[in-house]
């Protein structure tokens, strides 16, 4: 079946907009009728594990981020996240016995984590994929499988995929949290609900997106990212979504890291994008924006309702503290989005790029 771009100019904004689809897509999935979590199908005999390996590369492994967040969190079992291509060669890893690895891919054919599924396997550890793609590599080979159902991403900047597999693995931190009889868990059902109208209303603010790729960017090769925790995370896909589409240096950074290093870089005009959604840590990224500021960057802050300032360029709805990367990441997926086309790249089809990389 051919997928097309409709009203859209591009595939990309396209797959942007539909991501709170997406997310009622996957809420009706996985919810039963009586409104409980409909997941244990798929995940049959599948025992709590001691220990989680995340492993994936470009935006899935960006999403893995956000995931180890979600599972030592709500599930409270550790989680390491791995490049794939970097753990595929890892000399004598130490693997905690009881262990469970996981592999984002929106693909299921990325070369590099096809490779780490085989290894191991082979050493007998259990395996599940987190995928777009039913019956791929990483689908038809892991013992277990969940499906993001995001529809077919065609953009090669992925962006859906993203939002796809931090709702799924939400729901995989809630299954494993039941599984363990641990109290207090909330209501991840409700909490999609909410981001996905939170996500319906950014539909309306392409024009605020484009204003800002004007106002901050005209002119401007090199730009950072800066955010504490998993506005950090949601920096570092900010980073690289503006890198792959619109060729702008970007950089995410640890908001706290920047002194250490990378502020030397900060000259006169550099754009520098703020994300704030984080209360836990506001006042912290806050100030990180106040010493870039003093040394001439202009920055844009993204922040969320209730801990917003003035002069914020970008307030969004507040949602549970664990998924705001599902709302924050919107506005830098826009602003990359017409950061392209304002410099007349081939939004849907950067250079050097593939959608799926399959040889390592
Ligand atoms: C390529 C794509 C990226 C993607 C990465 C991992 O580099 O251009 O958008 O994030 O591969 O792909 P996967 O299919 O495994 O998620």
């Amino acid at each position: 079946s051919s997928v097309e771009t409709g009203q859209y100019e591009h595939f990309m904004l396209k797959e942007i907009d539909e991501q709170p689809t997406v997310i009622r897509n996957i809420i009706g999935k996985y919810q039963d009728d009586q409104g409980q979590l409909n997941i244990g199908q798929e995940l049959e005999g599948l025992t709590v594990p001691k220990r989680i390996y995340i492993v994936a590369c470009g935006t899935s492994y960006h999403a893995g981020l956000v995931g180890k967040k979600l599972l030592e969190n709500i599930a409270r079992i550790p989680t390491e996240v791995h490049i794939a291509s970097e753990y595929l060669y890892a000399k004598d890893p130490l693997i905690e016995k009881d262990s469970l690895f996981i592999f984002f891919s929106q693909s299921g054919e990325t070369a590099d984590s096809r490779g780490v599924l085989n290894q191991i396997k082979q050493q007998g550890y259990r395996t599940l994929t987190i995928t777009n793609v039913q019956g791929s590599t990483l689908y038809r080979e892991a013992d277990y499988k969940l499906l993001t159902h995001a529809g077919p991403e065609i953009a090669v900047a992925s962006t859906k995929a993203y939002t796809a597999q931090i709702a799924v693995v939400a729901l995989f931190s809630i299954y494993l949290s039941e599984q363990q009889g641990l109290e207090g868990t909330i209501d991840m059902f409700q909490e999609l609900r909410t981001i996905s109208i939170a996500m319906e209303s950014l539909k309306d603010m392409k024009e605020q997106a484009k204003q800002i790729v004007d106002d901050y960017l005209t002119g401007h090769q090199t730009t950072f990212f800066i955010g504490r925790q998993s506005d950090f995370d949601v920096c570092l896909e900010g980073a690289l979504k503006l890198k792959e589409i619109s060729y702008i240096q970007a950089e995410g950074y640890a908001g706290g890291e920047l002194k250490h290093g990378p502020i030397a870089l900060i000259e006169d005009g550099t754009p520098v994008f703020v994300v704030i959604t984080d209360d836990n840590v506001a006042k912290n990224t806050r100030s990180n924006a106040q010493e870039v500021k003093a040394r001439g960057a202009n920055t844009c802050v993204i922040s969320a309702k209730g801990s917003e300032e003035e002069g914020d360029a970008w307030v969004l709805p507040k949602v549970n503290p664990l998924l705001t990367p599902l709302v924050s990441v919107i506005p830098l997926q826009l602003i990359s989005y017409y950061a392209a086309l304002q410099r007349g790249c081939d939004v849907d089809k950067p250079r050097n790029l593939a959608k799926s990389v399959t040889v390592e």
